[in-house]
């Protein structure tokens, strides 16, 4: 195995330059080959379990259809509500259960930590797919993919995070996935919902914060949106405070570089208009393709590209 392997995909803290760049290679490539022939068979007799505890639509289902593509298959818990979970076991009982039956894990939790718990009891590897408001490593690749795509480069570029950057483990995973490289970080967000202290102190590229999108959108390159998460907030009365804090319009759209890309991890509730859709600059539904060939990549990598 190359030095650059990893067992276990935990959080972005784990990855080499030359991982990275391992990944996003292997990514472009499956990208060629999904578009040529639909997949490969690199995967066959592999099988995948999908196990998540909080929901999901692309992530779970862009891991399922990167192991279809390449030939493997896939266990889907995508409501731990119908599974023994919901007798009451727990998450390490529910590892050492599913490790039978397949080669990786793929988990959402949502408690912060409980990847790198499920992989102190794992034989196989464990994806982390989300945990809490911690990190969501798989999703930074498939930023950072997105970003090289749309703009061609990542070093010296603005990158701007706006929304609910206390609760988002998206931007968490991404602005420190982001010291691999020479960029300038923009945090737009109201002052309770900033990007964390713990985060912040682990980075290396320089950052403003702001508190109103209009002055960072003029100096953006790429606008990374973010949702409000609603989940995250004990008082609900305080997410309705918050629900409508930044709001890309059509209208916003005319400070946007012209060269600019417009990114969102989605689901995307009211802070990007649905007229916004339609812009070129709008990238987020190409980053969800995108989202497939980084995943087909990570599944191969931790999977030893199919050999056995
Ligand atoms: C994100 C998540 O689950 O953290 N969604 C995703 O995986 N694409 C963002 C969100 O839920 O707001």
């Amino acid at each position: 195995m190359p030095n650059s392997s990893l067992k276990h995909i935990l959080t972005v803290e784990q990855f080499s330059a030359d991982f990275i760049s391992t990944i996003l290679n292997e990514a472009a490539a499956h990208q060629k080959n999904v578009q040529a022939k639909g997949g490969s068979k690199k995967l066959d007799s592999f099988v995948s379990t999908n196990l998540f505890y909080e929901p999901s639509t692309r992530t779970s289902s862009s891991f399922a259809a990167a192991m279809y593509r390449l030939g493997g298959q896939v266990i889907g818990i995508n409501d731990v509500a119908y599974s023994s979970v919901a007798k009451g076991e727990t998450l390490e009982d529910t590892i050492r259960t599913l490790e039978q039956y397949s080669d990786v894990i793929v988990l959402r939790h949502p408690d912060k930590g409980a990847a790198a718990l499920a992989a102190s009891v794992s034989s196989v590897p464990i994806i982390n797919a989300g945990d809490g408001t911690g990190e969501h490593p798989t999703q930074a690749l498939l930023d950072l993919y997105t970003i090289m795509q749309e703009q061609g480069k990542i070093d010296g570029l603005t990158i701007t995070m706006v929304g609910d950057l206390k609760h988002g483990r998206t931007v968490h995973s991404l602005s420190k996935l982001l010291n691999h490289y020479k960029v300038t970080l923009q945090f737009v967000s109201t002052e309770d919902l900033s990007m964390p202290e713990d985060v912040c102190q682990k980075l290396t590229n320089p950052m403003t914060r702001f508190t109103d999108l209009t002055s960072a959108l003029p100096t953006s390159d790429v606008v990374y949106m973010t949702r409000i998460q609603k989940e995250r907030f004990k008082d609900l009365d305080e997410y309705h405070a918050h629900k409508d804090d930044y709001v890309l319009s059509e209208n916003l759209m005319r400070l946007v570089k012209k060269t600019g890309t417009i990114m969102h991890p989605l689901p995307r509730l009211n802070e990007i208009e649905q007229e916004v859709d339609n812009d070129p600059r709008a990238a987020y539904f190409r980053q969800v393709q995108y989202g497939l060939y980084v995943r087909m990549a990570l599944l191969a990598h931790v999977l030893n590209g199919g050999e056995r």
